[in-house]
């Protein structure tokens, strides 16, 4: 067969989040996949890279405190390393905030622009005043309208399924800061998805698998909407030419083209231009991808390519969605595990075999049962294949002259049935049936061992060398066929075979050759048993780990609200005034003259002061205010304030607020404790 020259990709991770178990699915399939291919002869490339932009990730970069690019710098960092540590091995990791991607990304712009597909449209969308951002569905919280559950997502609820928009929820409020955001105007820029819909139409079932083809064509019954493909500023990502730079790609209209800019990176490196990689006809190009993202790559991306004509991919691969213990991942229960997490607990090859006994090409999800992920690797990996090895390789060396010999009869002929299978294994490779792949090579495990227990050659090394000798042989040679088979999941474990057998860098090919009258190299340990200890130890980490992202989250989110009256009202005073208002709404506010009795900075919390207020007749408030950046607690002292009183309690994660103290200015250190002047009373009325 002649050589296939393939290019693969797998989506792109988001760089506000590490690397977990769930993303391993893919980029341990692919690798799988990739390293298959390579073995057989052909050329893949592996091509994936960082997905940068969107809200998202400028909003984490906010609550960190550090810029959106130091954010992604360090994200790139700890994912190439977790994959690296997994043994994923691309041909390119890129990022899609790159020039190559800008570049692209503007003439497929350009080029939905010449081709008549886009539109201006003017809509509303909710902003947040404080925050000072459009707020994504996502970003938006409220009552569900359906089953009345509070703070649930402005797209759907979690308790009752339902999806909505968030203008049909109650009690609306931002995310991040808890204030009521309002409804701004802004002219959008939509691409003409229903440009595309017959053109889609035949290409979903051709380059996706029947399941997923039916799924997607459900939206075809009426026209497509079309893709709101800008976003306001502030927004991380790339300004759309044209609008003043007050205007953004949508993130998910530059992501996807980070697999040509991530391989136009590759290509470069090789001494060729994008044009010669992905536009050659005859390379195959496959984008792997979980089920949550298939409208994304078989609606919007092949429309974007169509318009911009350039070329499809081959077929888009959609796999399922990890499961833990039968259950979704969860971050309470610890199953929602980092791979980084793994790292520190177990050993990465134990999963790469775990999850390729698991894997098939359908997008039925997939589970990793921690009990039975302890017995395919200790009964299957350890017991049933590395002990060939192992008994093997250890009676030649230590027991013989670690010479092998020929096989016997009875040996040659299941090394030629091992052979034989060979195409079989790789047929399920190609298909991406993974989980038969190993089914199959089991089977040739299992033949071995019975072979080997049968002629139990610890029992005859005395008294037939020769024989015992050949039995050796055989069953060395078998585990040397497994080895190979084993090898797109396993590489650094056949690696270790290779060399114990002085060879190096297996070929699928490499089965048809049976080892005879060789010397051996010492025996080095092959594979580790997996302990049940470390599992739990791992799970524990988790659960501690999310348990302490959660906390720093809520301390993020809440400091700003308290401060919150204050940005916005003094944004009113600089330009955009609130309405204005009755006496009767101004009367419902009961502001008080108060005094600091106690100020302590609560030191798990970035932006926060635990302030004790006595707001007269001996009653002492409890304010939690988001004011560390501009005050010290001995600042504030002993100091009079103004205090509203009549502000509903909010609880907090370091306790209730039961009111508000004012302030001006923006926020952060720009920020200023309003005080009465000398005489003023503590408890008087503040009108
Ligand atoms: N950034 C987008 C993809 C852009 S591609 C142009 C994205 N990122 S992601 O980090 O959320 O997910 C990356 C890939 O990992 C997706 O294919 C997603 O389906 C997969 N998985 C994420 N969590 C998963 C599980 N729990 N289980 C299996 N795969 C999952 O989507
Ligand atoms: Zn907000």
């Amino acid at each position: 067969m002649s050589q296939r020259k393939i290019l693969i990709t797998t989506a792109l991770p988001y760089a506000n989040g590490y690397i977990h178990l769930g993303h391993l699915v893919e980029y341990l399939q692919a690798d799988f996949w990739t390293r298959f291919q390579n073995m057989r002869g052909n050329e893949c490339v592996y091509i994936c890279a960082d997905d940068t932009h969107g809200t998202p990730i400028m909003v984490k970069a906010r609550e960190l405190g550090i810029t959106p690019e130091q954010l992604i710098a360090q994200s790139y960092k700890e994912h190439t390393q977790d994959f690296a540590d997994f043994q994923i091995k691309f041909s390119h990791y890129g990022s899609t905030n790159s020039a190559e991607n800008k570049a692209l990304c503007e003439y497929f712009y350009g080029k939905f622009v010449a081709g008549g597909h886009t539109r201006k449209q003017a809509i509303k969308q909710l902003f947040c005043e404080h925050d000072k951002m459009f707020l994504p569905d996502r970003f938006v919280k409220g009552t569900c309208p359906k089953c009345g559950a509070k703070e649930q997502y402005g797209d759907s609820c979690d308790v009752c399924g339902s999806t909505y928009s968030p203008s049909d929820m109650k009690d609306v409020h931002c995310s991040l800061c808890g204030t009521t955001p309002v409804l701004k105007d802004s002219e959008s820029i939509f691409f003409k998805l229903n440009d595309f819909k017959k053109y889609l139409e035949e290409w979903i079932p051709k380059h996706s698998s029947p399941e997923i083809s039916k799924k997607m064509l459900e939206w075809f019954n009426e026209d497509l909407h079309d893709l709101d493909i800008s976003r306001d500023e502030p927004y991380f990502g790339f300004p759309i030419p044209g609008t003043d730079n007050k205007k953004f790609f949508y993130v998910w209209v530059d992501a996807p083209m980070g697999y040509m800019s991530s391989t136009e990176q590759w290509a470069k490196a090789q001494g060729k231009t994008l044009q010669d990689i992905w536009q050659d006809p005859t390379r195959e190009i496959y984008h792997f991808i979980g089920k949550d993202i298939a409208r994304f790559h078989t609606i919007f991306w092949p429309a974007f390519l169509k318009a911009a004509e350039l070329r499809s991919p081959n077929q888009v691969f959609v796999h399922g969605h990890l499961m833990v213990n039968g259950e979704k991942m969860s971050k309470s229960k610890g199953t929602f595990i980092a791979a980084r997490t793994y790292l520190n607990h177990m050993n990465p090859e134990h999963l790469r075999y775990y999850y390729s006994t698991k894997l098939s090409s359908s997008v039925d999800d997939i589970d990793l049962n921690m009990e039975d992920f302890v017995n395919r690797v200790n009964s299957d990996l350890v017991g049933k294949i590395t002990n060939l090895g192992s008994r093997g390789g250890q009676m030649l060396k230590k027991k013989m002259d670690g010479i092998m010999s020929t096989p016997d009869a009875e040996g040659a002929k299941l090394i030629k049935s091992a052979q034989e299978r060979g195409e079989t294994i790789a047929a399920h490779f190609e298909a991406r049936d993974f989980a038969k792949a190993i089914t199959e090579i089991r089977g040739i495990a299992d033949d071995a061992n019975k072979y080997f227990d049968e002629k139990a050659p610890w029992k005859t090394l005395e008294t037939d060398p020769a024989g015992t000798k050949q039995v050796i042989t055989a069953t060395l040679n078998i585990f040397r066929i497994l080895a190979i088979y084993l090898k797109p999941v396993l590489p650094y474990y056949t690696e270790k075979v290779a060399k114990l057998l002085g060879e190096a860098d297996y070929k699928w090919s490499d089965i048809n050759t049976v080892l005879t009258n060789r010397s051996i190299n010492e025996y080095e340990h092959l594979a580790t048993r997996v302990e049940a200890d470390k599992i739990k130890a791992m799970i524990e980490e988790s659960r501690q780990i999310n348990e302490k992202i959660q906390a720093e989250k809520k301390a993020a989110s809440t400091a700003p609200a308290k401060a919150a009256a204050a940005p916005v009202a003094a944004k009113a005073a600089e330009g955009d005034r609130a309405p204005e208002i009755e006496f009767a709404d101004f009367e419902k506010v009961d502001l008080r003259v108060g005094l600091v009795v106690e100020a302590e900075e609560i030191k798990e919390a970035d932006k926060l002061l635990r302030l004790k207020i006595d707001i007269g007749n001996g009653e002492i408030r409890q304010i939690i205010s988001g004011i560390k950046a501009a005050y010290k607690p001995e600042q504030l002292l002993g100091r009079k304030v103004l205090v509203c009183v009549n502000l509903k309690p909010r609880k907090m994660k370091f306790g209730m607020s039961e009111g508000m103290v004012l302030a001006a200015g923006t926020g952060g250190s720009d920020l200023f404790m309003l005080t009465p002047d000398e005489g003023a009373q503590v408890g008087q009325r503040v009108k």
